[in-house]
């Protein structure tokens, strides 16, 4: 099997590249990555700098580049993303063009030539649930995005069903669940605090730190999407959990204590302006495909990926500053 990739240089779809080479080694991968700040060169390295599969430097909103690309290929798997939600607060245009724009270049591309095509969402489409609320998403949620993040992925996914409705486009989406796990851009919460905990710093957590996340580790996603290319039907949608709802606040304290610290050794600062206060995913969709997560043990997953940090110092230090220095210009500490 031939697949692209589109944004494999970043966190979840390297993740996905190195377990795709790793469990099916007749696969034949190539990356197409913008190698945007979210990227990270080493991503899709071997230890002794060598490739680990075809890469092309290039954007997803270049038709000619894309076309050429979907080509020669069985599958394309579509990562590739503006991801951040407060970058998308600051300034939505890339977000539009990327996230909308550039699946429609796909889209029109892999419908031209063929081939199948895997939409990577996410459960922020869905909007938020009151943190009282027993309800969980399912594939049938009516689409609520609260963010130009959510909304513009939603866009996307609107124009993958329309595809597959109108131009018979063989497609699927998945839409997960908060990911954790190695690689992972120190923007985002886990690794920040991580960061931030080994060079001896108090984690931060957004206004009263209530907010729930379902949190699943990026391997379990990645062979969630591996269960839907195998065994998907074409048009659905599935939604990826691994039961793992906590709240930020409790996150924070499980960090703290993988360093030794006292469970409520964090700051509170002000919080994102919209911040959706619960996800919350039923799995059942995917798992009818046969899979399940193997890592059910969130401390267990955690402290896996504190290591991996620890190990990575190299890896994580240029971004961590910059994405510090951005904080800093947003953030101040809550009374
Ligand atoms: N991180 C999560 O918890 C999570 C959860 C659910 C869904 N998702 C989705 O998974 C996908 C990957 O997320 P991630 O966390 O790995 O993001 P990431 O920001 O770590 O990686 C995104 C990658 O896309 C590349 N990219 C950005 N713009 C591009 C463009 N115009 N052309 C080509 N490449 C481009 C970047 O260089 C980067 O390598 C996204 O679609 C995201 O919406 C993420």
């Amino acid at each position: 099997m031939r697949i692209l990739v589109t944004g494999g240089a970043g966190f979840i779809g390297s993740n996905f590249v190195r377990r795709t080479l790793a469990t099916r080694p007749e696969a034949q991968v190539t990356v197409l990555d913008a190698f945007t700040y979210a990227a990270h060169e080493d991503n899709l390295r071997d230890t002794d700098g060598t490739q680990l599969c075809e890469v092309i430097r290039g954007d997803i909103r270049n038709e000619e580049l894309v076309d050429t690309l979907t080509k020669g290929v069985d599958v394309v798997v579509h990562f590739a993303a503006e991801s951040h939600n407060d970058n998308s607060l600051a300034d939505a245009d890339p977000f539009v063009t990327t996230n909308v724009n550039g699946t429609v270049t796909l889209l029109q591309a892999a419908t031209r030539h063929g081939v199948r095509f895997h939409q990577i969402s996410t459960d922020e489409v869905f909007g938020d649930l009151d943190l009282d609320d027993p309800a969980r998403f399912t594939p049938d949620s009516p689409y609520r995005p609260s963010s130009p993040y959510s909304a513009s992925k939603a866009a996307a996914d609107h124009f993958v069903r329309a595809w597959v409705r109108s131009h018979g486009t063989a497609a699927t989406i998945s839409s997960c669940s908060n990911n954790y796990g190695p690689r992972q851009h120190p923007e985002k919460f886990i690794p920040r605090q991580i960061c931030g905990l080994i060079d001896g710093q108090v984690p931060r957590v957004y206004g009263d730190g209530r907010n729930i996340r379902d949190w699943i580790h990026v391997d379990d996603h990645n062979d969630a999407v591996w269960a839907i290319l195998d065994h998907g039907e074409i048009g659905a949608t599935y939604l990826i959990g691994a039961d793992g709802e906590r709240a930020n606040i409790d996150v924070a304290g499980d960090l703290l204590e993988c360093f030794g610290r006292s469970r409520d050794d964090f700051i509170r600062v002000t919080d994102r302006p919209g911040h959706d206060r619960r996800y919350a995913i039923d799995p059942a969709s995917t798992r009818a495909l046969g899979w399940a997560p193997a890592h059910s043990d969130f401390a267990t997953g955690l402290a896996h990926t504190v290591q991996w940090y620890r190990d990575n110092e190299q890896w994580w230090r240029p971004a961590y500053a910059a994405a510090e220095a951005q904080y800093a210009t947003t953030e101040s500490p809550l009374t």
